[in-house]
């Protein structure tokens, strides 16, 4: 496989020409089961003729003011809105980080962060996880221009102790990223952190929590020097009428997003106990995603596969042996236990 290929067959959830079709049950990219609050949808109906061909508001301006209020920033100026978070993490790279700079992060975490370093011909560091993932002694004494934290990680769902990542945003000499893609579903997040610390950006998705991951909206909310750079830097009309109209929506309407995040988590509790008693080690996952790992991982994921129900697997150090695995609506968990006791139970399995 080519180095491009492999890039992509690591960020992709499919390569070129083999979407999937017919039945399928999709556990593999973190995407929310159930549907946005009926209020995006009615936002996006009721945009008008004029808001399509017209350019949109070039700086996202009310979606920034709705945002700030909602998360206890002064204002907007505190707030960037991106085509995604993956477009913020680009414009991190763009705005901050020189070719040759390093640029430092844990393993495993968010394997996006490793493709856009080496693209931008910067340097990749990491530090390895401890066993149970939490940060290894003296990860923030590293030198590097900027330090990428998934919290909850990438792909264990284990978020480290909110004190420790205070501990790294003192101590590290340079800026801390730290990615909340999966905040919605943890027990307490960083959002307060740029009220102390001048040097940490805190970026969100509204990919998986907010159900909008056709949209593309990632916001990161910073000191206002931080806002203002990623300001002079971005594309001029980098988020869509359609999507700053549902951004807004889907913020106005928080309870629906935290009505899903509850129904999720109780799933959650039942993927992870399910998973135990089939002799599955579990680590406790504050995301929408449970990393599970057992002898003959890759082998169920290839049978689950065969079966339409699609798992992500990692050919990585310290990954190979587990199963990343996204909470899917109650239906889809049950059909997902149903064919893995069946291939667990196949006495052919693990003969191979
Ligand atoms: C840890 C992490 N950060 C960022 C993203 C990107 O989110 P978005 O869909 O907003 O680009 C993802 C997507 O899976 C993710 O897992």
């Amino acid at each position: 496989m080519s180095f491009e290929r492999a890039l992509l067959r690591d960020v992709a959830p499919y390569m070129p020409g083999e979407q999937p079709t017919g039945d399928i049950i999709k556990l593999n990219t973190n995407e929310n089961p159930y549907p946005p609050s009926p209020r995006v949808m009615e936002a996006i109906a009721s945009l008008s003729a004029q808001d399509v061909s017209r350019y949109p508001n070039a700086v996202s301006q009310r979606l920034r003011e709705v945002a700030a209020e909602r998360y206890g920033f002064p204002g907007p100026e505190w707030v960037f809105a991106g085509n995604g978070m993956d477009e913020v993490l680009a414009m991190t790279l763009r705005t901050f980080v020189d070719p040759g700079d390093t640029v430092l992060s844990t393993y495993p975490t968010y394997s996006l962060y490793e493709v856009l370093v080496k693209l931008h011909g910067a340097e990749w560091l990491t530090a390895d996880l401890t066993d149970d993932y939490q940060l290894p002694e003296g990860f923030a004494d590293n030198k590097a221009r900027l330090c990428f934290l998934t919290r909850p990680n990438a792909p264990s769902g284990v978020a480290v102790p909110r004190e420790v990542v205070e501990q790294v945003c003192e101590t590290f000499d340079g800026l801390v990223f730290i990615d909340e893609a999966y905040a919605d579903f943890a027990n307490d997040s960083c959002i307060d952190f740029p009220h102390r610390y001048p040097n940490v950006i805190i970026g969100r998705t509204f990919s998986k929590s907010f159900s909008l991951a056709g949209l593309r909206l990632g916001l990161a909310f910073a000191n206002p020097e931080i806002i203002e750079s990623f300001m002079k830097t971005k594309d001029s009309y980098n988020i869509n009428a359609v999507t700053q109209a549902a951004g807004i929506a889907a913020l106005e309407d928080y309870a629906h997003m935290e009505t899903n995040v509850a129904r999720i988590k109780a799933t959650r509790r039942r993927l992870t106990e399910g998973l135990r008693e089939l002799g599955f080690a579990v680590p406790d996952s504050e995301s929408n995603y449970i990393f599970a790992s057992r002898e003959g991982a890759r082998g169920i994921f290839k049978r689950l596969k065969e079966r339409g129900i699609f798992v992500r697997y990692f050919h990585e150090r310290g990954l190979d042996v587990g199963l990343r695995i996204s909470v899917g609506a109650d239906g889809e968990i049950d059909a997902f236990f149903a064919a893995l006791e069946e291939i667990i139970g196949d006495s052919k399995f693990g003969r191979e």
